[in-house]
């Protein structure tokens, strides 16, 4: 049941929304290209780029939907043409000595009707998604309905201070997740958090529960015109929920599924539209985190991707997120988080950087969250540029011929410590020559025959990270030199006449 098959009812279920603008389809987010932002840790509404925030002691650090609003500029010219927001509605408030520190993430709601006032108001939400709108650019927004938060002791929850589910018969018995076994249905009836921290385990199966989530989600989706949803826990709620919550809220769905075995997790496809692709996120860290790293397994994900997913094109692909280590804190190599960078938005899927990876943050799923107006926006960084140039490529392969995003990407060329991807057929595919040496590895040329990559005799080629023109041979083999362990993005040159990609 994804939303591509289920178009015909979406206009149905919507009838009652008055304001509601057209929504995003799944198709047209296979397309897009996404930056995911903390808002509490993106931009200040004062647009003050020297507020302390120090994201060790996990408190609110005043970033908020009118700052992000003011530097959409600093993600659109990135070429991101959509942001994922943090959860939305009031959480709990929680003092600040606290042992996990305050809900400035959005993962604790406490009341469901209400928008969190710590990032501003719903007018300010509202703004945030015409700004976007107005720009050509979508909104996806996380969204928690597997829990609710709760400050203290596990079981000591105070169901009457929810607004909705103010009472304990909405909720799973006390019990705390085993994590042993991810196949085990305690992970979907047992509550995530501790005795710190409590996440009471709402009873999603439960008809009462469905009618008020499905109802709220139609809402906020209204309400807000949000173009697609993250949601929260995905593993966490009985798959039953998924499609059933995704045609309520009439728009693309990609699901959290924290989980490396494309068995558990690619099947999660059949209920939502999309989900995040946490395999391929585990095979590309462990072959790009080290010099010998392993690009065996990778090549073999990247197989299991092509024929195990149900739909790849709608993954969400990524290398970093707020629940991980960065990638500079798993190797401070360069040149190994550039080829890193450009196997994540060249590679199948839906491209997705975490908000601070443009300037090189490191960090763990707590000290990685430091505020991005700390790096006073800088766009002269070469991460800011990298990113903008693979984004800008991605994009316009897309608008030379749609179907870029439905090829499948393979591997036509490996070997001990080099692959070339190719995605994308008919001149207008784009290849990739990445590597795992290392920024001091010594330069390495590799000749690509024209089976590799799908030129043509004498054909022009740009760079398109260092914008240098070569040509094919009269066979039609491409010559490559890999400096100082770099990625390279080779591009047909006729392809980007007219546009300003290395104009
Ligand atoms: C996968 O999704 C894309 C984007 O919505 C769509 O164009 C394509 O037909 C889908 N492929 C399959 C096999 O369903
Ligand atoms: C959506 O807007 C309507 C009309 O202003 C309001 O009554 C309703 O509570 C809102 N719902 C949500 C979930 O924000
Ligand atoms: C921005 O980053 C560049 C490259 O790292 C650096 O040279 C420049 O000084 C920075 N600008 C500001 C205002 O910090």
């Amino acid at each position: 049941m994804k939303l591509a098959n289920m178009k015909l009812s979406i206009p149905a279920v919507l009838a009652g929304a008055a304001s509601f603008v057209a929504a995003l389809s799944a198709d047209e987010w296979s397309k897009q290209s996404v930056y995911q932002v903390l808002t509490d840790r993106f931009a200040r509404t004062d647009g003050s780029v020297s507020a302390a925030c120090d994201a060790s002691a996990a408190q609110y650090c005043g970033g908020s939907f009118s700052g992000l609003t003011k530097k959409l500029d600093y993600i659109q010219a990135m070429g991101f043409t959509a942001i994922w927001i943090s959860p939305i509605v009031a959480n709990i408030e929680v003092p600040s000595n606290s042992g996990w520190g305050q809900a400035y993430h959005g993962f604790w709601a406490q009341k469901i009707w209400s928008i969190n006032n710590r990032f501003g108001t719903a007018d300010d939400l509202k703004e945030l998604s015409q700004a976007l709108h107005d720009r050509g650019m979508y909104l996806m927004v996380d969204i928690v309905t597997n829990h609710m938060g709760y400050n203290g002791c596990g079981n000591c929850v105070d169901y009457s201070t929810f607004d909705a589910f103010s009472d304990s018969s909405y909720f799973h018995d006390f019990c705390l997740i085993d994590y042993s076994d991810e196949w085990s249905s305690n992970i979907q009836t047992c509550w995530e958090g501790d005795n710190t921290i409590s996440l009471p385990d709402i009873r999603t199966e439960d008809g009462d529960v469905r009618s008020i989530w499905f109802d709220w989600i139609e809402q906020i989706v209204s309400n807000y015109s949000i173009d697609g949803l993250r949601i929260d826990s995905a593993k966490h709620i009985e798959k039953s929920f998924h499609a059933p919550f995704e045609e309520a809220a009439g728009v693309y769905t990609i699901g959290e599924v924290l989980n490396g075995d494309p068995s558990f997790t690619f099947p999660y496809q059949d209920e939502m539209s999309g989900v995040l692709n946490y395999p391929m996120y585990y095979w590309l860290k462990r072959a790009f985190g080290s010099t010998s790293g392993d690009f065996t397994e990778l090549a073999t994900g990247i197989e299991r991707v092509k024929n195990e997913a149900v739909n790849s094109s709608l993954l969400g692909t990524f290398m970093e997120n707020h629940d991980q280590d960065r990638f500079p804190s798993i190797t401070s190599d360069t040149a190994l988080n550039r080829n890193a960078i450009a196997f994540t938005i060249l590679q199948d899927g839906i491209p997705i950087i975490f908000q601070g990876q443009e300037q090189f943050y490191s960090g763990n799923d707590q000290t990685g969250r430091a505020a991005v107006w700390l790096s006073g926006f800088n766009t002269s960084n070469q991460w800011y540029k990298l990113i903008a140039s693979l984004n800008q490529i991605r994009n316009q392969a897309i608008y030379k011929g749609s179907s870029y995003v439905t090829y499948k990407a393979w591997l036509p060329y490996t070997d001990t410590s080099t692959i070339v991807m190719r995605k994308g057929f008919d001149g207008n595919q784009i290849i990739s020559v990445l590597s795992k040496t290392g920024a001091s590895a010594a330069d390495k040329t590799l000749s690509l025959t024209k089976s590799v990559t799908g030129f043509t005799a004498n054909q022009n080629v740009v760079e398109i990270l260092t914008c240098k023109t070569s040509t094919t041979d009269s066979s039609g083999s491409l010559s490559v030199t890999i400096s100082q362990g770099k990625p390279l993005v080779f591009y047909p040159k006729s392809q980007i006449s007219g546009s300003d990609i290395c104009a």
